[in-house]
């Protein structure tokens, strides 16, 4: 009897033995995992500053960089879009910013008065993504100055130019619901921007101008390589033949922006691209170099498109001194060329400029 109950502790006893070395290599298991995970999360945080840190929107000190990565601005939520009248209009600037050709393009069903673009080819994303040359900025700093038509300008006045020039079109009525409802929308995107306010990622990316000309040799065989595929090689994009409009837009060519368009300005072009093109490119992940952008835009600006000097940029800068360094037609008030306004090198206008 007692040498069975010796036998069951002694049994008992190697048991537990056995468990703790097993709890052991579990715990060390455990630990292990943790440090891992711990490895992984600092080299994503690691990534994640690099690459912001290389385009110049933040600069970080590591131990405060997760507080402080930029927090670039986010269009509302469209789900809340009020359920009443004005949101029924804001909805319908939405709908024409996305697809204007369907209402205002060359079968337009409400005016034929444009290209067959629509403010999205350009506006990316309803005119919301980060520089993707989105409305953040404009109803928090219109009406504002501008130099262009030397006067104090409107939203309507703006979206008109667009209107005029970036769709080699003809403007809308001031008092047409269609502009009414564009304007709304704008609004309600800049909503919670503060009056003067141009929040982080509004608009295009600014490059920095490099110390040469640009090129339109060395960006065609760029733009042979890495956008023909979707605009073709030339320039005329490929239609949407069940919507209307295109599926890729045009950049050169009858049907493409005119010469008084923003995207002529070479800084313009450069900026959007590389922030944009070829599709699926953004500001963090570029698919383009700095130099590759200045040189494709050089080369589709130097293609031909609707001239519109005679006409719709025939009351443009009134004050020729106000004219950016790279719009390319003269008088200007220095002694630089056409050509260097239109292609560069840039940095002697600006150093020239300072003086
Ligand atoms: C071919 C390209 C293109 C198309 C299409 C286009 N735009 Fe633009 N738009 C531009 C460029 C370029 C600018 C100037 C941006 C800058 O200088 O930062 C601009 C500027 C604007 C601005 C002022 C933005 C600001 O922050 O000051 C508004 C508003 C605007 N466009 C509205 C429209 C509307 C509405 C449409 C459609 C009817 C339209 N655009 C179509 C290229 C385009
Ligand atoms: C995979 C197809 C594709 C490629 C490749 C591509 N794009 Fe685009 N591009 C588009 C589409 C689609 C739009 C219109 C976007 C929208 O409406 O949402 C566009 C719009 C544009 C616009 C503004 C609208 C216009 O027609 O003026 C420019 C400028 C532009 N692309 C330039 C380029 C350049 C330069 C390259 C080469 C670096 C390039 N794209 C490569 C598909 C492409």
């Amino acid at each position: 009897m007692e040498n069975k109950e010796l036998n069951q502790k002694l049994r008992y006893l190697i048991g537990l033995l056995a468990v703790i070395p097993l709890a052991i290599v579990l715990l060390l298991g455990l630990l292990v995992a943790q440090m891992l995970g711990l490895r992984i999360n600092v080299d994503i945080y690691w990534k994640e500053t690099a690459n912001t840190a290389n385009n110049s929107v933040v600069v970080t000190k590591p131990a405060e960089a997760k507080a402080s990565l930029p927090t670039l601005w986010q269009a509302p939520d469209t789900s809340t879009i009020p359920q009443d009248e004005q949101g029924k209009l804001i909805r319908y600037g939405r709908e024409l910013i996305k697809n204007t050709s369907a209402y205002l393009g060359k079968n337009g069903s409400v005016a034929k008065m444009s290209n067959d673009m629509n403010c999205q080819n350009c506006h990316l994303e309803a005119g919301t993504k980060p520089f993707g040359n989105n409305y953040s900025a404009v109803a928090s700093t219109y009406p504002k100055f501008r130099e262009r038509s030397g006067t104090v300008e409107t939203i309507p006045k703006r979206v008109n130019d667009c209107l005029e020039r970036s769709l080699n079109g003809k403007p809308l009525d001031t008092a047409s619901r269609e502009m009414q409802a564009i304007v709304e929308y704008i609004h309600w995107l800049g909503k919670d921007v503060k009056k003067e306010e141009k929040p982080a990622g509004a608009g295009i990316l600014e490059l920095a101008y490099m110390d040469r000309a640009a090129s339109p040799e060395k960006g065609k065989i760029v733009y042979e390589k890495k956008c023909f595929s979707c605009h073709q090689l030339d320039g005329s994009g490929v239609p949407d033949t069940e919507k209307g409009g295109y599926q890729y837009p045009p950049l050169w060519g009858k049907n493409s922006y005119n010469n008084g368009a923003g995207l002529f300005r070479l800084s313009r072009f450069a900026g959007y691209v590389k922030a944009n093109m070829p599709l699926g490119a953004s500001y963090n992940s570029p698919l383009l170099t700095d130099e590759e952008a200045w040189d494709i835009a050089a080369y589709v600006n130097s293609m031909p498109r609707p001239d519109v000097r005679k006409t719709v940029m025939k009351n443009d800068w009134k004050n020729i001194a106000g004219k950016p360094i790279d719009h390319p037609f003269a008088p200007f008030a220095d002694g630089f060329s056409e050509e260097q306004h239109k292609f560069g090198n840039f940095k002697p206008i600006i150093a020239a400029r300072k003086k």
